[in-house]
């Protein structure tokens, strides 16, 4: 299989699966406990059927979108998501540079093995930076500091995270921050010269943005659980969350809502958007997805609040689905994560040309000349 001839998401996967290590390839693929919740994320969209209209002279439909106060070209971006220098060596920066060339979001982790403002210095696109509140205020208040400098273009916070989710595939294979051979590990790091070359030859692997304040995650290797579990607050609560909000004092998501409640709470404190996510059935598995939940969320408060949906897209369909339930964009990530691990930088353009190639064809047998033309009259529930 070559990067060329990867036309779905099960392509992707199984590309990168060849060119990773195997720890790193199931920290990408995993998800919580039984992976139940991680499995219901993608199921949920097969629960409903779009409703196209014929003859709506549709010609070439425009994709765009706006959120965070930027007009964007394509309803699907980058999610947040960490430590994007095991998965290719050029890590963050290949990410950012393909989703400028799409004119989409790009989103940093505040677990991303680039600064901020290295990405702000290479890319001129939409840029979204991924907060987690730290038991050191300082690091919160250093990181929004230095979005603000770098001219960021908006802000979310995850509020789905105050603890590590019981990840069993990573606890199996000894998974590290930074990688760490353990015995379990040897021979899939063996099998992977090429990986190891181009680690071992290229920058220094540090959690990037938070490495001055802390050594741990970068020159201590800590497992995934470890470093969540000792460097985030789980006392966080809205008064944190709105301290935030006003801190950053622009566009603003609160990610992994997940209730009717909350997403009032999240108006109420100031949010601009919410993104409705279980962090890819990572964290508590059980949960409800994004997909079930989103008209609830949508039909109380979506003329208040942007709504993105965050988790399980495979499918320009589910874009298509997703927006039709309220959404304004939705955001991917191990489809993504799995084409850059693929094939770096082309790998994350090939991922986004596929997926803007579906939403495209699929918007002209839906009759739809634009994104606003879909809404709930073009979605049917089987049940
Ligand atoms: C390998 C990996 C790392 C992630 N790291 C973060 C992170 O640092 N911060 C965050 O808010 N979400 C993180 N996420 C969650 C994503 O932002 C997003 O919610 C999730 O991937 C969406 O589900 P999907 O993979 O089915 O698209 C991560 C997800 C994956 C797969």
């Amino acid at each position: 299989m070559k990067l060329e001839d990867c036309q779905n998401f099960e392509d992707f996967r199984k590309l990168a699966k060849k060119k990773l290590p195997s720890p790193i390839f199931a920290y990408i693929d995993g998800g919580s406990d039984d992976e139940v919740t991680l499995r219901r994320n993608t199921d949920a969209f097969n629960d409903c059927d779009l409703v196209p209209n014929i003859l709506a002279s549709v010609g070439s439909p425009d994709l765009s979108t706006t959120i965070f106060g930027k007009k964007i070209d394509l309803p699907i971006f980058l999610a947040p998501t960490a430590m994007q220098r095991l998965y290719h060596h050029e890590g963050d920066k290949a990410s950012a540079k393909a989703a400028e060339k799409f004119d989409t979001f790009y989103s940093m982790s505040t677990m991303a093995n680039t600064t901020i403002e290295e990405i702000s210095k290479i890319s001129k696109g939409p840029k979204l930076f991924q907060l987690y509140v730290h038991k050191d205020q300082s690091i919160t208040d250093d990181l929004i500091q230095r979005c603000k400098n770098s001219n960021f273009d908006g802000m979310c916070l995850t509020v789905d995270t105050l603890v590590a989710g019981n990840r069993e595939k990573d606890k199996r294979s000894g998974f590290t921050t930074p990688p760490k051979l353990s015995l379990q590990s040897l021979f899939s790091f063996a099998t992977h010269p090429n990986w190891v070359f181009n680690y071992l030859t290229h920058e220094k692997f540090e959690l990037a943005n938070v490495s001055k304040k802390t050594d741990k995650g970068t020159n201590i290797s800590k497992s995934v659980i470890e470093y969540i579990n000792e460097q985030y607050d789980p006392a966080m609560n809205w008064k944190d969350a709105e301290y935030c909000v006003k801190k950053w004092n622009g566009p603003f998501a609160l990610k992994g809502v997940m209730s009717v409640d909350d997403a009032k709470k999240a108006i109420d404190i100031g949010c601009t958007a919410i993104m409705i996510s279980n962090h890819g059935g990572r964290q508590l598995d059980g949960s409800r997805s994004p997909f079930d939940q989103i008209k609830l969320i949508s039909d109380a408060v979506g003329d208040k609040l942007e709504i993105i949906l965050d988790g399980g897209i495979r499918r320009g369909t589910h874009v298509l689905k997703a927006l039709a339930a309220g959404a304004k964009a939705c955001s991917f990530g191990r489809m993504f994560l799995f084409a850059l691990g693929a094939g770096g930088q082309k790998g994350v353009e090939k991922v986004l040309q596929n997926m803007h190639d579906e939403i495209y064809r699929n918007m002209i047998l839906m009759g739809c000349k634009s994104i606003k033309e879909l809404d709930n009259t073009k979605l049917i529930y089987r049940k």
